[in-house]
């Protein structure tokens, strides 16, 4: 056995680092509990410093590497960039500069887009970076070069997702605003690029219509983890036994984190704390947990 097959072999048990700019980021980690229930997740969610979407790439990259920073002293054996301006400005830098498996949630959601499309016309909505950076187009045409991508920035549907406006009228004429215009463009498949958007699936499926394929990066993305875990033989060998398998970071507004996050994940989050990862990094403490 070489040194690097002991070394993913001693770290199976360890858990997942995950992160977002906020609360978005939950719905791939709910993916990930649902799929991977053996798995432990360490969550961390920069609510001090959202949103990320109207931000600049070094900005993103900045955030992105104080975060994979801290997840590492929690010890994780993987990370997920679970969110989707993050992905498409900072999992290049970040996959680059650490030697753990590094995920993001735009490859996957590509992926599925390209295999199911028929007519070959992929709308995309995410935030103003995430359409911006053109990322999903390079993916897509990287997998197929005949695949016609059309972009669309909806940025209010994140505090319409935030405030739980998931299936009102006011958040029906928003999406129409938004999609009307994707829908004369006659796509066939739509990712829904953005964390926050699964959360309107249902809204957004009723707008764009039946014909419409809906594809959801963070089921795919949990999927994807389920592959490289395995590929690498670093899938938790264990069934969970331990009392609090997964733990919740955040930068700012650790009680709201949690009202939110209990409404969304299949599990009781009781504890959710507060980090200041530029103090942390300054005063060189070593560990949080
Ligand atoms: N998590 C972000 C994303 O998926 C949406 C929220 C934000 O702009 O921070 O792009």
């Amino acid at each position: 056995m070489n040194t690097f097959t002991e070394n993913m072999e001693c770290r199976r048990e360890a858990p997942i680092g995950v992160f977002d700019s906020g609360i978005g980021g939950l719905t791939v980690a709910r993916e990930i509990m649902r799929n991977l229930p053996s798995e432990k997740i360490v969550y961390f969610g920069d609510t001090a410093r959202l949103p990320y979407g109207n931000k600049s790439k070094e900005t993103i990259i900045r955030f992105s590497r104080q975060i994979t920073r801290f997840l590492i002293r929690q010890d994780v054996k993987a990370i997920v960039i679970a969110c989707n301006t993050a992905s498409a400005f900072a999992l290049e830098t970040i996959k680059k500069e650490i030697n753990i498996p590094v995920i993001g949630v735009i490859d996957a959601g590509a992926a599925v887009a390209a295999s199911v499309t028929k007519n070959h016309r992929v709308g995309v909505i995410g935030t103003v970076g995430t359409i911006s950076s053109g990322i999903h187009a390079e993916h897509l045409h990287r997998l197929d070069p005949e695949i016609e991508v059309i972009g669309k920035a909806c940025p209010l549907f994140v505090p319409l997702a935030e405030e739980g406006w998931l299936d009102d009228p006011v958040t029906e004429a928003v999406a129409h605003r938004y999609l009307d215009s994707l829908k004369e463009k006659d796509i066939d498949t739509l990712i829904l690029g953005c964390t926050h958007y699964p959360l309107l699936r249902n809204l957004i499926g009723r707008v764009m219509g039946s014909h419409v394929r809906l594809v959801n990066p963070a089921y795919e993305t949990a999927l994807e983890l389920k592959q490289l875990l395995e590929d690498r033989n670093m899938l938790c060998s264990s069934a969970d036994t331990e009392e609090f398998p997964y733990r919740f970071f955040v930068s700012d507004l650790a009680e709201e984190f949690k009202k939110f996050a209990n409404s969304i994940l299949p599990y009781n989050v009781e504890m959710t704390r507060k980090v200041d990862l530029e103090l942390l990094f300054s005063t060189g403490q070593s560990t949080w947990c």
